[in-house]
């Protein structure tokens, strides 16, 4: 028998990388990595990588079978609806990651919302469901408020439209009509948005510091959404304009999720993410996610100080409730390149020099190594994360490595800075 906990990741991008990063930080771990495209960071983590399909559970589970892997982390979301942890699961595999039918509090928008409705779980918004472009158009003709319209099923964070951000009434109308299958329509929120992952190990859950993600492509949140450009966290693990009556309550909600799914016969295992929008009346779910978020999982990773190998077999052995799991009381700031053009018309194969930078931690993403440079793909490039005792500290230095990248990318310059985050503080004062 091997002294080593073999531990499978399942992924390709920044997420994945820090994943394995903090898996690696373990002398006995030993990283395996299914990932659709080579991703230099994870690689030089891994023991042993498979380029294959991330959402083809045969070809995983065989990979799994011959390498004697016992624990698995499933970083996104697509493995999740293609059922990748229920093939796992059946043959002794451990996932960090639900099952397929959980994975439908992020896969099925619908689903969501009608689980919160039926266990009475607070921060529900207004919504209504709709099979078909007519009846979301004859709803919308005659409504008087802005409301959000989402495809119900998986689009990357892009599908999703405001109205009175990115679409009139009018084009709220025919928007709808380009959305196959079903879709949800709801109430525009207003707030301030922060994100709460948690471990989950089916009954209990561990909170991990508060994130703010920036989903707008270009400085001061204008342009089109997109995965993320970056994120930022404070050394208290809080935000100033998330009260502490704000946060018990979105604990509270994550907490309700998680038994009410237990209570479906589908329970909840992995990691949870809940997006809020922090309104005049408390937090309200814009949506949860059944996997870490990317960006958030590198500022919280980067930060964790318990071994995440524990934390991996506490959460799938349901012993969360005996564990304890520590992150180190500092800011992070994680700025993404991304190619130019990105995400309309990203420029693929512009080629980058990135520069030694030993103050700032680097995490991969959709990018290939070819000797001494970096070749840009469609989607986002590389992230750093910068560590500090206050905000200013980490986005120096995270700013100071995303600078230095020479090539066709860009990054927002903003995230992370004191003005920033004033924005958001004076905005809640305003809504309250
Ligand atoms: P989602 O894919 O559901 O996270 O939505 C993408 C983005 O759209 C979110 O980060 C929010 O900024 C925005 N959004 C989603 N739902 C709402 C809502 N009900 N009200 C206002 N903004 C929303
Ligand atoms: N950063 C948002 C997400 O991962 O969905």
């Amino acid at each position: 028998m091997s002294s080593h906990t073999n531990i499978l990741v399942v992924g390709s991008g920044g997420r994945e990388h820090a994943i394995a990063v903090a898996l690696s930080k373990n002398p006995q771990t030993r990283i395996f990595a299914v990932m659709n495209r080579m991703n230099p960071g994870i690689a030089e983590c891994a023991y042993k990588v498979l380029i294959a399909p991330e959402t083809n559970p045969e070809i995983i589970k065989q990979f799994c079978l011959e390498h004697e892997i016992r624990f698995a982390c499933i970083g996104p979301e697509a493995p999740l609806e293609a059922g990748v942890v229920d093939v796992l699961i059946k043959e002794g595999v451990q996932c960090v990651g639900p099952s397929k039918l959980a994975a439908r509090i992020e896969t099925d928008k619908a689903f969501c919302r009608n689980l919160m409705k039926k266990y009475h779980i607070p921060g529900l918004p207004e919504y209504h469901i709709f099979q078909s472009g007519t009846d979301a158009e004859s709803f919308l003709k005659s409504a008087t408020k802005e409301y959000a319209i989402k495809p119900s099923g998986l689009t990357g964070g892009k599908g999703v439209r405001i109205m009175g951000e990115h679409l009139t009434h009018d084009e709220a109308c025919r928007y709808v009509h380009e959305l196959t299958g079903t879709v949800v329509i709801e109430e525009r929120l207003t707030g301030e948005e922060f994100t709460l992952q948690a471990f989950v190990d089916g009954t209990h859950l561990i909170p991990m510091p508060l994130v703010q993600d920036h989903k707008r492509a270009y400085e001061g949140d204008v342009g089109p959404n997109t995965g993320g450009m970056g994120s930022y966290t404070l050394p208290d693990h809080r935000f100033p304009f998330v009260t502490q009556e704000d946060y018990d309550k979105a604990f509270a909600i994550m907490k309700q999720t998680v038994a009410s799914l237990a209570a479906e016969g589908t329970p909840y295992v992995g990691i949870l993410y809940g997006q809020f929008m922090n309104t005049a009346h408390g937090p309200m779910v814009i949506e949860f996610n059944a996997r870490f978020g990317d960006p958030e999982a590198m500022n919280v990773l980067s930060l964790l100080i318990s071994d995440f190998t524990t934390i991996v077999q506490a959460i799938t052995t349901g012993r969360l409730d005996t564990t304890t799991v520590t992150f180190a009381n500092k800011a992070t700031v994680c700025k993404y390149l991304v190619p130019e053009g990105y995400p309309d018309n990203p420029i693929s194969g512009g080629k980058l020099i990135a520069r030694q930078n030993h103050r700032a931690l680097c995490y991969y993403a959709s990018v290939i190594r070819d000797g001494e440079f970096l070749i840009t793909q469609s989607s986002r490039t590389m992230a750093f994360v910068g560590i500090g005792d206050t905000l200013e500290e980490a986005e120096q230095i995270a700013e100071e490595a995303a600078s230095a990248v020479s090539g066709p990318v860009r990054h927002r310059r903003d995230i992370g800075t004191r003005a920033v985050l004033e924005k958001r503080i004076s905005h809640m004062k305003e809504i309250r």
